[in-house]
C-alpha cells in the first residue's frame, strides 16, 4: 500500500496527464491550424467558391447543403464526397439531388497546387460552406482529417427527410449532438437554394388522403405549384425553398412560415404544426422578426455542426482526390 502510493502513483500521474495533453492537443479544431502548412488556404477557397457561383448562383446553396449532409453521416469526414455504388452519394437524400462535387474537385485541385498533402477534404467543405452561405460569417475552425469509409445505410438513416414531423426532426439532430435551436436555426439555410417537386408535391393535391392540398399552404402558393408539379410530372422541376429571396440569404424563410408559405413540410411544420407549440414556434418567430438573432445562431449551429464526431491527429487520412481514399 505504501510503497504502491508512494512510488507507482506519481508514474502513472505523469504518464496520465501526458495522455491527456496529447489527445487534447488533437481533438479539438482550431482556427489557425494550417497557418504554417497552407497559410493561403482561406484565400484559395473563397476565391474558387466566387468563381464557382458567378457561374451558377445556385452553387452557394449547394455547397452549403454538402457540408449538412457530410456532418450528418460519421462525422464531418467528407464520407459524403467518396464515388463508388456503396456511397452516399446514392442515399436517398443525395440520389439526383447532392451537387457540387466537381466544384469541389475544383477547390481541392487548387489548394493542392500550393500546398500539396494536408489539407483535407473535410475541412474544404467547411469552409466552402461559410463562404458559400452569403450569410453570416464566422471563424472556421479547422484540423479535421478525411474519413476512410461512406456509409451510405448511416446516411439513408441519419440523413432528416421532408416528410418527417418536428419530433422526429429534433431526434435526428440530437442523435448528432444538435438541439432544438441548432434544428430551427440550420433549417434556416432553406433561405437559399432549389428543391424538386418529388420532396413537396405530396402536399399539393391529396394531402394525407383528405383529397386536398395541405391547408397549411398559402393558396396561392398551392395553386403556382399545382402548376409546376402537374401529377402526371416526374418530379424533377425545381422551385425556391426560399419563395421570397431565393438569392439572398436573409431570414425570409421564417417570415415565409409565418404566412404559410414554407416550401417543404418539413418546413411548414417548424411553425404551423402542434408539436411546434412547444418546440420550434416560438424560435422561428424570433428568428422572423429580427434576422441578427437568426444571423448569430445560424454562426453557432453551423460551427457546433461542424464539429461532429471529427477525426483529428493521426486519425483517418488527407485525401489526395476527395473523391477516392489514397
Ligand atoms: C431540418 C431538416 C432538413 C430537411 C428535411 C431538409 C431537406 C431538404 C430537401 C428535401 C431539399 C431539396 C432537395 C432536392 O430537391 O433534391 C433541401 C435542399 C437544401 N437544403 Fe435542406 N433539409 C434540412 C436541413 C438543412 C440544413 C441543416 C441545411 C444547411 C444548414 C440545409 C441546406 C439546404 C440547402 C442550401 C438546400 C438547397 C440545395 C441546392 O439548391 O442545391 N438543409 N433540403
Ligand atoms: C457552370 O455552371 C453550369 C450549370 O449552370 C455547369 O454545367 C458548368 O459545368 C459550370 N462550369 C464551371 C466551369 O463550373
Ligand atoms: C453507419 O452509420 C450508422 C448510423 O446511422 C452507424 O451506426 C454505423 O456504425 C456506421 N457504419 C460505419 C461503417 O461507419
Ligand atoms: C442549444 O444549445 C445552445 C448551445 O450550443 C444553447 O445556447 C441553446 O440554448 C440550446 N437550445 C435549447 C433549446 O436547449
Ligand atoms: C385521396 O387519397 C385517399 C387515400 O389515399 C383516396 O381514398 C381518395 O380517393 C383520394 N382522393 C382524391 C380526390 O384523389
Ligand atoms: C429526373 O432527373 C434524373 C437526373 O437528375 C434522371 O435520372 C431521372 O430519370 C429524371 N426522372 C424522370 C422521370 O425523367
Ligand atoms: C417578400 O416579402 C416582403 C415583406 O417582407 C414583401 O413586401 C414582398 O412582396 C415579398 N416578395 C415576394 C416576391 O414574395
Ligand atoms: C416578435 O415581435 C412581436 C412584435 O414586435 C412581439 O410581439 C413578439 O413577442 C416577438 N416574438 C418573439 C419570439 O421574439
Ligand atoms: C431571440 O433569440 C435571441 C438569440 O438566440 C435570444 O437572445 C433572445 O432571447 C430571443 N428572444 C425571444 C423573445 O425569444
Ligand atoms: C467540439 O466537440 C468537442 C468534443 O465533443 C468539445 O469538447 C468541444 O468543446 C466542441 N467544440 C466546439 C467549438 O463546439
Amino acid at each position: 500500500m505504501e510503497k504502491w502510493s508512494s512510488t507507482i502513483t506519481p508514474t502513472l500521474l505523469i504518464v496520465f496527464l501526458m495522455l491527456c495533453l496529447s489527445t487534447t492537443a488533437t481533438s479539438q479544431l482550431t482556427s489557425n491550424f494550417y497557418a504554417t502548412t497552407c497559410p493561403t488556404l482561406l484565400q484559395i477557397v473563397r476565391r474558387q467558391v466566387k468563381i464557382a457561383i458567378k457561374n451558377e448562383t445556385r452553387m452557394a446553396a449547394s455547397l452549403l447543403r454538402l457540408h449538412f449532409h457530410d456532418c450528418f453521416v460519421n462525422g464531418c469526414d467528407a464520407s459524403v464526397l467518396l464515388d463508388g455504388t456503396d456511397g452516399e452519394k446514392f442515399a436517398g437524400a443525395n440520389l439526383n439531388s447532392a451537387r457540387g462535387f466537381e466544384v469541389v474537385d475544383a477547390i481541392k485541385s487548387a489548394v493542392e497546387s500550393a500546398c500539396s498533402g494536408v489539407v483535407s477534404c473535410a475541412d474544404i467543405l467547411a469552409i466552402a460552406a461559410r463562404d458559400a452561405s452569403g450569410g453570416p460569417t464566422w471563424k472556421v475552425l479547422l484540423g479535421r482529417r478525411d474519413g476512410l469509409v461512406a456509409n451510405q445505410t448511416g446516411a439513408n438513416n441519419a440523413l432528416p427527410t421532408p416528410f418527417e414531423s418536428v419530433d422526429q426532426i429534433i431526434v435526428k439532430f440530437a442523435a448528432v449532438g444538435l438541439n432544438t435551436t441548432d434544428v430551427v436555426a440550420l433549417s434556416g439555410g432553406h433561405t437559399i437554394g432549389l428543391a424538386r417537386c418529388t420532396t413537396f408535391s405530396t402536399r399539393l393535391f391529396n394531402f394525407s388522403g383528405t383529397g386536398t392540398a395541405d391547408p397549411t399552404m398559402d393558396t396561392d402558393m398551392v395553386t403556382d405549384l399545382q402548376s409546376l408539379c402537374p401529377q402526371s410530372s416526374d418530379g424533377n422541376a425545381t422551385t425556391a425553398l426560399d419563395q421570397n429571396s431565393t438569392d439572398l440569404f436573409d431570414n425570409h424563410y421564417f417570415k415565409n412560415l409565418l404566412i404559410g408559405k414554407g416550401l417543404l413540410s418539413s418546413d411548414q411544420v417548424l411553425f404551423s404544426s402542434s408539436e411546434a407549440a412547444s418546440t420550434t414556434k416560438t424560435l422561428v418567430e424570433n428568428y422572423s422578426n429580427d434576422s441578427s438573432n437568426f444571423f448569430q445562431d445560424f454562426a453557432s449551429s453551423m460551427i457546433k455542426m461542424g464539429n461532429i464526431s471529427i477525426l483529428t491527429g493521426s486519425e483517418g487520412e488527407i485525401r489526395t482526390n476527395c473523391r477516392v481514399v489514397n
